[in-house]
């Protein structure tokens, strides 16, 4: 066991300075742990309950380590480790990839700018090596919307759990990080500095710098986390607080092509949930009200009311989702009239409407791609491969997403969707945000106390006139089943 000790103080020893003594060191532990326990080891044995606690200690010790160095990227594969069955292989635990003599870079990101209190750490392979979320969703839902007081003080209840369970979460300390990304642009002004405040609060316990992110540059960016994408590439994003299409070219270089001049998708699609009583219903309880109108919208028809021309004159790519909020009020209100119904029973033809509301937001953000992408053509501002990544919280839509891959393959693009998770918000977008950041050789990192939170942050530069200016005429468009 004394020898075992000194294995354990060897790779200890040497873990954070050299990464050939952790090889080293490793190869050792396993060897003699190997040899220690060979009468109980088999391939991806369970370890006998009956060595020591001091053994099992000390053995769990050394693990961890190796596992923390795994999660910086030193060690490719450590195999199977669980706390409670000391259940591992020792026979793939500790191989080494040849990418693993290069250290790793790991960004803490924090995102409270508007109703999720997330965090997350990833390294700059896109592994996310650990995340939690705190969703207010459910709060919100019974206030009858989000109310910015009411939202500050759930992010300052959770920030720092959520944080905590993170780092815990990922075995690692704050001294294992590169840097901390906290998102302080746009969004609300009391929940951003909830993030801000806690993020300052670690960089100040150790000596970290500070990666500032804008929260629709960092949707923008996720899905490059996922798989290879070039710049330029075309981005839509439509969330609760957000529409807008623009070209990405660098991480900090976007042309915004169009943006919301009212409401935002998701706002359009709370609002209605809350008058068709949609997020009353227990099975919808929790649930935002996009995901529940989406939810409903399965069992209805989109043609059970006459479509809604949204900016049918206006030759931009600029957005407009009051008008179909306004109209979908009206209709709502006219079959309450119609059914005789108090205004808070679940209308029969609720899945239509919902159908209907869903098919009208669908073609207004169709009508304004496929303006886009005759754009960006004309005026060469794509390449060869043409790309549409779409984000947020709207883009987590199913029916949405089948849609915009219909549009896409029409004008030989290929459509790019994170996963659902990643498209709401989240702390791994953040982080991910940080890395790229980093990884740019531009300086990003900033001192704690330089950094101050801001509501209304602009998108890239403003081109929306130039492609009005253009005044591209557009085709017929059918969407998906429609002949
Ligand atoms: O991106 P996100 O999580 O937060 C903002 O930055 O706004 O987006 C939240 C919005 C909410 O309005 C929510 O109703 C909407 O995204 N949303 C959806 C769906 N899931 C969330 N909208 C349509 N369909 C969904 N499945
Ligand atoms: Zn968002």
């Amino acid at each position: 066991m004394g020898c075992l000790r000194c294995v354990f103080f060897f790779a200890f020893r040497n873990c954070d300075s050299s990464v050939l003594g952790v090889y080293f060191s490793t190869m050792c532990a396993s060897f003699l742990i190997r040899s220690h326990f060979r009468s109980t080891l088999s391939k991806n044995a369970v370890l006998r309950r009956d060595i020591t606690e001091r053994q099992s200690h000390i053995i769990i010790r050394l693990l961890r380590t190796c596992v923390n160095v795994r999660k910086r990227g030193y060690i490719h594969s450590v195999g199977q480790y669980h706390n409670t069955g000391f259940r591992f292989n020792f026979y793939n635990s500790f191989s080494l990839s040849t990418r693993a003599l290069t250290k790793l870079k790991v960004v803490l990101g924090i995102e409270t700018s508007c109703d999720d209190t997330g965090a997350a750490i990833v390294n700059e392979h896109g592994h996310i090596i650990a995340e939690e979320l705190h969703s207010q969703t459910a709060t919100h839902n019974e206030t009858g919307g989000i109310i910015p007081n009411v939202a500050k003080d759930l992010h300052t209840q959770n920030v720092e759990t959520v944080v905590q369970r993170t780092l815990e979460s990922a075995n690692m300390r704050l001294q294992d990080l590169d840097a901390i990304a906290v998102t302080v642009k746009p969004g609300l002004i009391m929940s951003l500095r909830v993030g801000l405040h806690h993020a300052q609060k670690l960089a100040h316990m150790s000596n970290l710098q500070l990666i500032p992110i804008h929260h629709m540059e960092a949707h923008a960016l996720t899905a490059r986390m996922i798989g290879r994408i070039d710049f330029p590439f075309l981005v839509l994003l439509a969330s609760g607080g957000h529409c807008l299409l623009a070209i990405a070219r660098d991480i900090d270089d976007f042309l915004l092509l169009g943006t919301s001049l009212d409401t935002a998708p998701g706002e359009a699609y709370d609002k209605t949930a809350r008058e068709l009583n949609l997020i009353k219903m227990p099975q919808f309880c929790g649930m935002s009200g996009g995901a529940a109108i989406e939810h409903m919208a399965k069992y209805g028809d989109h043609m059970a009311f006459p479509r809604l021309h949204v900016m049918a004159q206006s030759a931009s790519c600029n957005f407009s989702f009051t008008g179909i909020k306004m109209a979908t009020r009206r209709q709502i209100l006219a079959e309450y009239s119609k059914s005789g119904l108090p205004p808070d029973e679940l209308l029969p033809n609720v899945a239509d409407i919902c159908a209907w509301f869903q098919y009208n937001v669908i073609y207004h953000l169709a009508r304004r791609l496929q303006r886009a992408f005759i754009f960006v053509e004309n005026a060469e501002l794509i390449g060869d491969i043409k790309t549409l990544v779409v984000s947020g919280g709207v883009a987590s839509n199913s029916y949405i997403r089948a849609n915009l891959q219909h549009i896409c393959s029409l004008y030989n693009y290929t459509l790019v969707c994170p996963p659902q998770k990643l498209c709401t918000d989240n702390g791994i977008m953040i982080a991910w945000n940080g890395i790229e950041k980093m990884l740019s050789g531009r300086n990003y990192l900033q001192s704690a106390d330089s950094l101050d939170v801001v509501a209304r942050a602009p998108f890239g530069v403003d081109i929306s006139k130039s492609v009005t200016n253009t005044s591209i005429k557009l085709s017929k468009l059918k969407l998906l089943g429609e002949k």
